[in-house]
């Protein structure tokens, strides 16, 4: 079975902001953890309502910071920002489906079809960061066009160290099995990603020629899910984990965004629990942060509010 520090956390857009990685880290001290996706024009542009813009990573263990775009000059300007600010790896996203981004943009998923600029953002983010460089991608564009392994090959070819393969097409967007195929002879090692939740998916993937593997929706509501899929151990006081990172999250972007952005967060934690639907109901209408503390409390019975 892979190592603690072979099984990753997915970049989630929305989701795996400073305050989540914060409560991951605290069940994975040694996981490899990933940023949203960070746009160059934003963070070259150093645009201020755009706060992991400035985030810094030197306290964060091994965290690697994801990029997009179609710009080589911006992408090597903004993978030089990120490994100033400390983090660990650069990861050039080229598996973004939504149409912003992959085809309004050309950037994203949008980079399996357009070899040759994917190559030229490749080689001058090596140029320009000491730190090692990654790609995240899938298997290609739709079923006619599955060409991962040619883009992998470029990857290598550039010194791109490492790439994480989400097995499914673009086209087929997060729907339907993710299909992962053998890359025992892939010139650099890659992460398996797509609907890894257990243990077995893990093997799995170890016997395809994997060398890691990268867990995305199945952290919603279970930060703990890295560790919890390799040990089987989740935590006692679940109410205490859902204030931590509820306080995690108003330190950083403040109570009056931070409580209505915290309801996604509140409504994945009580997944499948007795009276989430009324506790989700009530959620939806708290603005005020003492209040929703209180909610979780009363929901979970935490140990730090008893
Ligand atoms: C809400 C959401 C946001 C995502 N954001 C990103 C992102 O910022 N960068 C990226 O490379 N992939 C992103 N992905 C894709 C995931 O990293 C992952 O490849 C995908 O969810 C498949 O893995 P899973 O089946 O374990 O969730 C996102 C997926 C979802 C559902």
């Amino acid at each position: 079975m892979f190592g603690d520090n072979q099984i990753f956390a997915a970049p989630l857009a929305g989701i795996t902001d400073l305050p989540f990685r914060r409560i991951v880290r605290e069940f994975s001290p040694a996981a490899p953890l990933v940023t949203e996706m960070i746009s160059c024009h934003s963070l070259v542009g150093g645009h201020k309502n755009c706060l992991r813009n400035f985030d810094r990573y030197d306290d964060e263990g091994n965290v690697g910071a994801q990029i997009f775009g179609a710009d080589v000059d911006l992408m090597r300007d903004a993978a030089k920002i990120l490994a100033d600010a400390g983090a660990k790896w650069i990861d050039i996203n080229m598996g973004c489906p939504v149409p912003k981004v992959a085809t309004r943009a050309g950037a994203g998923a949008f980079l399996m079809r357009d070899h040759k600029l994917a190559e030229k953002i490749m080689r001058a983010v090596v140029r320009a960061v000491d730190v090692p460089v990654s790609i995240k991608t899938r298997l290609g564009w739709d079923d006619e066009h599955r060409d991962w392994r040619d883009l992998v090959d470029i990857a290598a070819d550039c010194g791109v160290r490492f790439a994480a393969l989400h097995g499914r097409t673009r086209s087929q967007l997060y729907v339907g099995p993710a299909n992962l195929p053998d890359v025992h002879d892939a010139p650099i090692p890659i992460i398996a990603n797509g609907d890894i939740k257990t243990a077995d998916d893990i093997l799995r993937a170890e016997k395809l020629g994997y060398s890691g593997a990268m867990i995305g929706r199945a952290m919603l509501g279970r930060p703990w899910a890295l560790r919890a899929i390799t040990r089987g151990v989740a935590p006692e006081n679940i109410g205490d984990v859902v204030l931590r990172h509820l306080m995690y999250s108003i330190e950083y972007y403040g109570e009056r965004t931070a409580v209505p952005m915290f309801r996604k967060h509140a409504a994945w934690y009580c997944v499948g629990m007795p009276h989430s639907s009324e506790f989700r109901i009530r959620v939806n209408t708290i603005s005020d942060a003492d209040e929703l503390k209180n909610e979780i409390c009363k929901f979970w019975g935490c140990v730090e509010c008893a």
